[in-house]
């Protein structure tokens, strides 16, 4: 089952998100769920258009993604666009749903959650772009944006991360 969640239902449950992030992130990493929960969850999730998704196995959180809208003047649009060419900037940075964050619990892995949790923050957003950072070797994120539609805009940034890109067509005119 997933939910999406608004700014206060995901704050909420930021201290579950955090367990899931720690688990997820855990195999090559030293995940900081504190710093999560208290400081980057917080900071996004005041953001315009933030969306997260969370699923759920016998009411447990076991996997979550968020995003929002990003805009130049913000730390990773500005890093982001500040490493590639300024066409590509122009045409895909400012106004792009930002993905941030997609972690399942690793026990809970290879079932297809994490394909599920993408389509569904995907769905329905108004924004006409959007954009990931993610792993530049062959990893299962990097497979699942690939099968999702995500293109390869950058293949290395010059940090360990490409840049994908989603065009999703026209806006959704409200
Ligand atoms: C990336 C991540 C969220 C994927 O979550 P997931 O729930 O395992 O995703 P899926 O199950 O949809 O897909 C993973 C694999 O399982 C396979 N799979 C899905 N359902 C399956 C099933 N019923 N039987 C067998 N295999 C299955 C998929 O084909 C995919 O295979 P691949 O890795 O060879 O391409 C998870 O690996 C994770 O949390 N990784 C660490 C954090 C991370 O890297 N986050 C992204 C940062 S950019």
């Amino acid at each position: 089952m997933i939910d999406v969640l608004d700014r206060n239902a995901a704050l909420a449950i930021a201290p579950e998100l955090a367990e899931v992030f720690v688990s997820a992130f855990g195999y090559d990493e030293e995940p900081d769920g504190d710093r999560f929960a208290t400081e980057q969850l917080p900071t996004h999730a005041d953001r315009d258009g933030f969306k997260l998704v969370a699923a759920r196995s016998e009411g447990t959180v076991v996997g979550f993604a968020y995003g929002f809208t990003g805009q130049r003047g913000q730390w990773w649009s500005d890093r982001v666009a500040n490493a590639i060419s300024p066409e590509l900037a122009a045409e895909w940075i400012g106004g792009h749903f930002e993905v941030v964050e997609l972690a399942v619990q690793v026990e809970a892995q290879g079932n297809g959650l994490g394909t599920a949790l993408m389509e569904e923050l995907m769905r329905d957003l108004p924004n006409r772009k959007a954009l990931l950072t993610t792993w530049i070797d062959d990893r299962p994120a990097p497979r699942l944006y690939r099968r999702l539609g995500w293109q390869v805009l950058v293949p290395d940034l010059g940090w360990g991360s490409a840049l994908y890109g989603l065009d999703r067509g026209m806006p959704v005119s409200h």
